[in-house]
C-alpha cells in the first residue's frame, strides 16, 4: 500500500551498514542525511562519524550530505571532519535540500559524479528520506534514528512512520514466509550460535549443514576430508542443500564455510532461502579459531596466510550471494540477532 515509503532495507545504525561489501557491489556514491543518522539533531561530527567518513573515502567512495537543515549547522558539520583529517575531496554538502523533492538528490549524484545504480542513500527518516530516495531511483537504507527524544513535529511524524513500518515489516515478513533463512560465512564467524538464537526468536527449525552431513556418513568432517577427499565433501554439501531447500519453511540453515563457493549451490540457496551473511575480520577467525582442531582446511602451519587467502577469495562471492550482510566484528550475539531482524 505504501510501496513508495519502503526503504530498500534497514540496518539498526549508519554505523552497522557494510559499505565495504556495497563498494564491491558497485555502489561508488554515498548520499547522508546528517541530523538523527550520523550524530544526534545539530550536533558536530564526532569521532564514530569521523572514523566512517575516513574509512568511506579508504573505500573510494565520494560522499555528499543531503540536509533540510540550514547551511550553517551543515557546514559546521563539514568543519567538523575537515578539522579532524577528513580528505575532504569528493564530500559535498547540500543544505536546505527540501527533501522528499527530488532536485537535490539528482544535484547530489551530479556532483558525486554517480547514476542512481551507483548511488546508496541513508537516512532515518521515511517520509523525507526515503520517500525522496525512492522517486530519485536509488537504493536506500533506512537507520534508527539516534536520539530518541525529538521535536514535536518529528514525534507526530514518527507516529504515521510506525504505521507504515508495520506494512513495511508485514510485508518483508511475506516476502521470507515461503523461505528458508540461510546463514553464510566464513569459518568461525558464528554461524551455528546466532542460528539457534534465531530459530529460537522466529520459533524455526535449526538446521546445521556440517552436522547433517557426518550424521549421514556417520563420521566427522576431519575423517571424510582425510579418507575420501575435499572433492567428495563437496559434493556431500550440494546433494544435501538441495535436499534440504526442497522443503523449506520455517527453517533456519547454518552452512558450512565452503558451501556458497560452488556455483552448483548457487541456485538453490537463492531460490530456496534469504540469505544472510555474517561478515568476520581474519583476526576475529584467527583468534577465535586458534585452538581449533575441526577444520581441516585450517590445520596447517601457515594458519594465517591460508585464513587471509581463502577470506579474499570467497568474500566477493559472499557478498554477491547475500541478501542482508551483516558485520559481526565485536557484537554480541544479541545484537547481531537484532540487526537479522531489523534487516530482514
Ligand atoms: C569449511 C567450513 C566448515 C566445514 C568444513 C569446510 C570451509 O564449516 O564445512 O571444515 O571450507 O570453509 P564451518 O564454516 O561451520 O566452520
Amino acid at each position: 500500500m505504501f510501496n513508495n515509503l519502503y526503504p530498500e532495507t534497514r540496518a539498526l545504525s549508519s554505523y552497522d551498514i557494510d559499505f565495504e561489501g556495497k563498494y564491491d557491489l558497485g555502489y561508488r556514491g554515498v548520499i547522508f542525511d546528517i541530523d538523527n543518522t550520523l550524530v544526534e539533531h545539530g550536533a558536530d561530527a564526532d569521532e564514530r562519524a569521523i572514523a566512517l567518513m575516513k574509512r568511506l573515502k579508504n573505500c573510494g567512495f565520494k560522499i555528499c550530505f543531503l540536509s533540510n537543515n540550514k547551511e550553517p549547522r551543515v557546514a559546521r558539520f563539514c568543519e567538523g571532519l575537515r578539522r579532524a583529517g577528513v580528505d575532504m575531496y569528493g564530500v559535498y554538502h547540500i543544505s536546505k535540500a527540501g527533501k522528499p523533492s527530488t532536485k537535490n538528490y539528482e544535484k547530489a549524484m551530479e556532483m558525486m559524479g554517480t547514476m542512481q545504480r551507483t548511488t546508496l542513500f541513508v537516512g532515518d527518516q521515511l517520509f523525507t528520506d526515503v520517500w525522496g530516495a525512492n522517486r530519485a531511483g536509488i537504493s536506500s537504507v533506512l537507520v534508527n534514528p539516534i536520539d530518541k527524544q525529538e521535536e514535536i513535529q518529528i514525534v507526530l511524524k514518527r507516529y504515521l512512520e510506525k504505521v507504515v513500518l508495520k506494512c513495511y515489516e508485514k510485508s518483508r515478513r511475506k516476502a521470507i514466509a515461503g523461505k528458508a533463512i540461510v546463514l553464510i560465512g566464513f569459518m568461525g564467524c558464528g554461524k551455528s550460535t546466532i542460528g539457534k538464537q534465531l530459530a529460537e526468536a522466529f520459533g524455526y527449525e535449526f538446521l546445521d549443514m556440517d552436522e547433517l552431513i557426518e550424521k549421514h556418513e556417520g563420521t566427522t568432517i576431519s575423517e571424510i576430508f582425510a579418507t575420501k577427499g575435499e572433492a567428495y565433501f563437496r559434493n556431500l554439501e550440494t546433494q544435501a542443500i538441495s535436499g534440504q531447500l526442497s522443503d523449506l519453511r520455517n527453517k533456519i540453515i547454518s552452512t558450512g564455510g565452503g558451501m556458497p563457493i560452488s556455483p552448483a549451490n548457487h541456485r538453490p540457496l537463492k531460490e530456496g532461502g534469504k540469505v544472510v551473511y555474517l561478515k568476520v575480520s581474519p583476526e576475529t577467525v584467527l583468534e577465535r579459531l586458534k585452538h581449533d582442531t575441526t577444520r581441516p582446511l585450517l590445520q596447517r602451519e601457515d594458519k594465517e596466510e591460508a585464513v587471509r587467502s581463502l577470506m579474499a577469495e570467497r568474500e566477493p562471492v559472499y557478498t554477491r550471494l547475500a541478501d542482508v550482510t551483516i558485520v559481526t566484528d565485536g557484537k554480541s550475539v544479541e545484537r547481531i540477532v537484532e540487526e537479522i531482524l531489523t534487516a530482514l
